[in-house]
């Protein structure tokens, strides 16, 4: 066998679903025979011509989980066979930042399915130290979610968010109904969160939230009146709206940490108080992605049952059908996650 089916993004909104040469690996990489791949926000930008235009023609996809087809000469601790997900982010693995897992700041940074071909594809070739396996009895629809957990997993984690702190969220989207379970699992209280659409918050008090407000005029109100009048405690971005960043500052409560998240057009700035935020101890920091022990500790808390995926997890189509799949995305906002099915 010396091809396989793949979804190339020839040109923006256009895939073609055709036969290409299977992807060679080298001494160091494993080739992922794929069994199921998820729809991310980014694959949505790539399709619209948003982001990596320059890349096309790609093989997008990096939500996905299958098993170890063919290994190479030097991979020695994965059996043919073994079941995975992988850490989609590849950098030198030992300058400075690599050494910190804080891959996206290595010189050499790629990420799978972004930088270079994915796994919308029956196979996918990555270094075999990024491949994990994966030891439980997990369905693979809810595998597929282990990246998009990995990025919540490591946001909690740079803010650290801990229980009994109070948190608003901008956005219940698939990444904000993560971010409001993450929450739940910090121990945060109350979660509160605030989305345009109404649907959205209602699947975000499903998921956990304490108070979901879809009227933008009575954000405010809600946020102080649920934090004794201080602010939040952490606030949280996961929309990518300049605006939203700005006021993210004052649904804070002095001395609080603003989670920079929600990716905006390059160059987007938002003023900040500096006398304030020094005399307030604010403070503020991004997180990019998830990596590293991020993604070991998504797989064990989805392992464990910790993630409600219901809505994550309804919305499927096979490979054929990807084109259809991105094109309705917007008519489906009850399915806060579709997945293309890969290997029958
Ligand atoms: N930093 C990271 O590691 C990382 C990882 C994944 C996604 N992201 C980013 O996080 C954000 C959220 O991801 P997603 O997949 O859930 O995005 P999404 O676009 O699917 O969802 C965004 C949600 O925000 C809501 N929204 C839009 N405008 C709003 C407003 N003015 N007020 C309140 N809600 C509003 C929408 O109704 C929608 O439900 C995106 O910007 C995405 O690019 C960042
Ligand atoms: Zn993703
Ligand atoms: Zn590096």
């Amino acid at each position: 066998m010396s091809t396989m089916r793949a979804a190339v993004l020839t040109t923006p909104k256009c895939f073609d679903v055709r036969e290409v040469p299977l992807p060679p690996i080298g001494p160091e990489d494993v080739l992922v025979r794929v069994q199921r791949t998820g729809i991310c926000g980014t694959d949505i930008h790539i399709f619209n011509g948003h982001y990596a235009v320059d890349r096309l023609p790609l093989i997008p996809g990096h939500e996905f989980c299958g098993t170890i087809a063919e290994r190479g000469a030097n991979v020695r601790h994965l059996a043919v066979g073994t079941r995975v997900v992988v850490d989609i982010n590849i950098g030198c693995g030992t300058c400075f930042w690599c050494r910190r897992n804080e891959v996206l700041n290595c010189a050499e940074v790629t990420q799978v399915g972004i930088g270079r071909d994915g796994a919308f594809a029956d196979y996918v070739a990555v270094p075999a130290r990024l491949a994990i396996p994966v030891e439980a009895d997990i369905a693979d629809e809810v595998l597929v979610l282990t990246e998009p957990v990995a990025c919540v997993v490591r946001a909690a984690r740079k803010a650290r968010a801990t229980f009994g702190q109070s948190v608003f969220i901008f956005g219940a989207g698939p990444i904000g109904n993560l971010h409001v379970q993450m929450m739940r699992l910090v121990g945060a209280a109350p979660i509160i969160v605030a989305d345009l659409s109404a649907e959205r918050c209602r699947m975000a008090l499903e998921a956990g939230a304490d108070a979901a407000v879809s009227d933008p005029a009575l954000v405010k109100q809600t946020v102080l009146g649920m934090t004794g009048g201080r602010g939040a405690d952490l606030v949280i971005e996961s929309v990518g709206n300049r605006k939203l960043y700005e006021q993210a500052f004052d649904l804070t409560r002095r001395g609080g940490h603003v989670a920079f998240f929600g990716i905006t057009s390059p160059g987007e700035t938002v003023p900040i108080d500096i006398l304030r935020t020094v005399l307030e101890e604010g403070s503020l920091k991004g997180s990019v992605a998830g990596m590293g022990e991020d993604v070991h500790d998504a797989l064990t808390l989805l392992s464990h049952g910790r993630f409600r995926t219901d809505d994550f997890t309804k919305a499927s189509y096979p490979l054929e059908r990807i084109q259809e799949a991105f094109a309705t995305l917007s008519e489906r906002p009850q399915h806060l996650k579709t997945q293309i099915a890969i290997a029958t």
